[in-house]
């Protein structure tokens, strides 16, 4: 089968070379890859949130199956669109991405059905939001509504602090529409867990649990960013934990979206906070998250391809999705200056990987044959390994074998994750 893959990062590179590994997978189409990626599939000069552009190209070369993983292509019902065309596809439609789409979609759904989550109150007049502000404890999370690349939620550690970000987010509109409305929540403290499930509206089948590194520097300090590592399974997220989850979150989750007419086929990614009152959701992605993706899909036994293929047609409960016991962790190599500002165009040199090992390319391009940076998180140095800490060390030193001229890494990635260990 021919595959077309819409998007172009790391989280693409992992979903790739993963389905690449199926005897049933034959051309696949990446648009609009990237350097790296062309490596592993044909890439194509069109971006992911060009609807037109991915249409016209669907028409063209008839790819028999879709899988369409960036947030935004979602919510606009790229799916829906290429569906009309009958072409199947992996990834929710629009009327289902919603749930990440709005943030206030799914706070309000997760109140009506009785899912844990932070309590929050949302809002789209200023003075409204202000007045709320200035009556709750403090910190606080303010949310932009809508998708703002992973930056849409700010903690407040005072009213002053969240009246200006009110003002940017729905006076300045830093984030555009997506601020127009906003949520208010309560800060909740707890280990954080990312589990990404694959689901086709009946089932839901969990993938290993995954802890994200989103601070830009060493001990969570710095700005945040879309992600600068991963470590895989969660030591967090005992046998325990993720019975409760299933129960009172995953499945409540899915039948509240069947309930309101929208059942969710896809990815759907829960960011759960652990707290002393149970696990409760912080966010819904409608997608595989970047970069745990980049930790999940190196574990998986069994074959992408069918899994996907299976939740597009409902025949999930009908299959029996394998995960490795092993550990991956995941070190992102960003641009020095990421997320702020920084220089690109600096040539990458690679190393050999050994079996275990993945490098996947997220922001770099091709000049004649050489892989030059051209994003601020540039690749992820990916290994397996028996142990948390094997996984780590290996991972460690597959990204210190790697070159560009301002590379820069966090060198605590798994650092938190191997010490709770104990105390779980
Ligand atoms: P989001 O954009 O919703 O993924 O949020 C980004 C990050 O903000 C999360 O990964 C959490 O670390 C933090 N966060 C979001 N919501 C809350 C909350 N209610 N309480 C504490 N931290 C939160
Ligand atoms: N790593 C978090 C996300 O993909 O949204």
């Amino acid at each position: 089968m021919d595959i077309m893959v819409v998007g172009g990062g790391g989280r693409e590179h992992a979903v790739i070379k993963a389905l690449k590994k199926s005897d049933k997978v034959g051309r696949i189409y990446a648009l609009p890859g990237n350097g790296g990626i062309a490596r592993d599939a044909e890439c194509f000069p069109v971006k992911a949130t060009d609807m037109e552009g991915v249409l016209r190209f669907a028409k063209e070369h008839k790819p028999d199956f879709a899988v369409v993983t960036p947030d935004d292509p979602l919510v606009m019902g790229m799916v829906d669109a290429l569906e009309e065309m009958w072409i199947p596809c992996f990834g929710p439609t629009a009327n289902a991405a919603v749930i990440e789409g709005s943030k206030v979609f799914g706070k309000k759904l997760m109140e009506k059905y009785g899912i844990p989550t932070a309590k929050g109150k949302s809002f789209s007049d200023f003075e409204e939001a202000k007045k709320f502000a200035a009556s709750i404890a403090y910190p606080a999370v303010i949310k932009a509504d809508g998708l703002a690349l992973g930056k849409g939620a700010l903690i407040v550690n005072s009213f002053e602090e969240a009246e200006d970000a009110l003002k940017s987010m729905m006076i300045d509109r830093i984030f555009g529409a997506s601020g127009d409305m906003v949520l208010i929540e309560e800060f909740l403290r707890g280990p954080e867990v990312s589990v990404l499930t694959f689901t086709d509206g009946k089932t839901v089948v969990p993938m290993v649990s995954s802890m994200d590194h989103k601070r830009a520097h060493d001990n969570d300090e710095g700005l945040n960013t879309g992600g600068m590592g991963t470590i895989a399974p969660n030591p967090y997220y005992t046998p325990a934990i993720a019975e409760r989850c299933m129960r009172e979150i995953f499945l409540p989750t899915i039948d509240a979206m069947n309930s309101e007419g929208r059942t969710f086929k896809g990815c759907l990614y829960f960011g759960l906070m652990l707290t002393e009152d149970g696990p409760k959701v912080i966010e819904y992605n409608c997608r595989f998250g970047d970069p745990e993706t980049q930790v999940v899909l190196p574990l998986l036994e069994s074959d992408l391809l069918e899994v996907m293929l299976a939740t597009h047609d409902g025949r999930l409960c009908d299959l029996d999705v394998r995960f490795s016991a092993d550990s991956a962790c995941c070190v992102v190599l960003a641009s020095e200056g990421y997320p702020l500002k920084y220089k690109s165009g600096f040539e990458i040199s690679l190393p050999k990987t050994q079996e275990g090992e993945e490098i996947y390319i997220a922001g770099a391009k091709l000049e004649g044959d050489k892989l030059v940076t051209s994003g601020g998180r540039v690749l992820g140095a990916v290994a397996r390994g028996e142990t948390l800490e094997q996984a780590i060390d290996r991972a460690y030193a597959l990204a210190n074998k790697i070159h560009f001229e301002n590379a820069y890494k966090r060198n605590d990635i798994g650092a938190r994750a191997l010490a709770a260990r104990g105390n779980v």
